[in-house]
């Protein structure tokens, strides 16, 4: 029996990243996830015990580029899911430099990096999956979220362009673009919020918390998400994005039809700006 394909997927120990890594074992994938401790290690391997499934893992920050190649050449993977990622929110006067350099790191240059060091393995087999797990967000605008949609539009960009750049050699490059999933990166951009204390922001950061609490009842599941990027890497012809949720959906249209003047006054109605 010929070795099962090593899907890499980064960021593998909570939510889309832990539902992809087990969706992925579940079908017949080496599935192997990154994270960036042991104890998250132990995590990912109970929750694949839970299951009677073998997910293996491996420590990797993404923003270490040294790390990002052992890994690779390690593993040689036919598919990598660039998962891993952060909330990155806050109005752009309140977000600094260093903030926006760690979040472009994580979310665009390291995803595209592991492709690059991935491409030439996948060349060599003349097959290979690069998923990206971008957003509604790499697609439309929102204020107070500015610099995070920028991570995720430009990964778009440089997606579209690799897509290209491959094709024909049997590598496909494929944009993810969920709505609101209820994982822990709601949490976590609250506290970002909470933080951002004695902003000019603050009210308008306050119902924007109010409102994503309020939507988090309506939100997708994480294995929603995990069950697409595990068609997209078995497709013999995966389309380039795959919208995930009504919501993604709804405002992809929205995105289409809405003059800006109109969505500006609207989002700043919402916000209170
Ligand atoms: P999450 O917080 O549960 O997962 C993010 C993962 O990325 C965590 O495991 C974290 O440890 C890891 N990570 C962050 N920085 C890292 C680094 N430097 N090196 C290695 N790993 C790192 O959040 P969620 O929601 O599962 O996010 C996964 C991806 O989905 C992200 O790229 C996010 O932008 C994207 N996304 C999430 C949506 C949502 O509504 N939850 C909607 C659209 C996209």
């Amino acid at each position: 029996m010929p070795d099962p394909q090593v899907a890499l997927t980064t960021g593998a120990n909570s939510g889309i990243g832990l539902a992809t890594v087990l969706e992925l074992a579940r079908h017949g994938l080496h599935s192997v996830g990154t994270v960036r401790s042991k104890e998250k290690a132990r995590e990912v391997a109970a929750a694949a015990k839970a299951e009677g499934l073998a997910v293996e893992t491996t420590i990797l920050d993404v923003t270490d580029a040294a790390a990002c190649a052992r890994v690779i050449d390690r593993f040689r993977p036919f598919a990598i899911v660039n998962n891993a990622g952060y909330s990155l929110t806050g109005a752009v006067e309140d977000v600094s430099d260093d903030e926006v350099r760690q979040g472009l790191e994580t979310m665009l240059v390291a995803p595209i990096r592991l492709a690059r060091l991935a491409l030439p393995y996948m060349r060599e087999r003349s097959a290979g999956r690069i998923v990206n797990v971008s957003s509604i967000f790499g697609v439309t605008t929102t204020p107070l979220i500015g610099w995070y949609q920028a991570c995720k539009h430009a990964l778009e960009a440089v997606s579209d362009a690799l897509r290209a750049e491959v094709a024909g050699t049997g590598v496909k490059v494929i944009l993810i673009e969920p709505g609101g999933i209820r994982t822990g990166i709601w949490s976590e951009a609250e506290r970002e919020l909470t933080g951002r204390e004695g902003s000019r922001f603050e009210p308008s950061y306050r119902r924007l918390v109010s409102g994503t609490r309020m939507a988090q009842g309506l939100m997708g599941d994480p294995s929603q998400v995990a069950r697409v990027i595990r068609r997209a890497v078995r497709a013999r012809s995966p389309r380039p994005r795959y919208l995930v949720g009504y919501d993604a959906q709804a405002a992809a249209v929205l995105e289409r039809v809405t003059p800006t003047a109109v969505r500006d006054r609207v989002t700043r109605t919402v916000l209170g700006l």
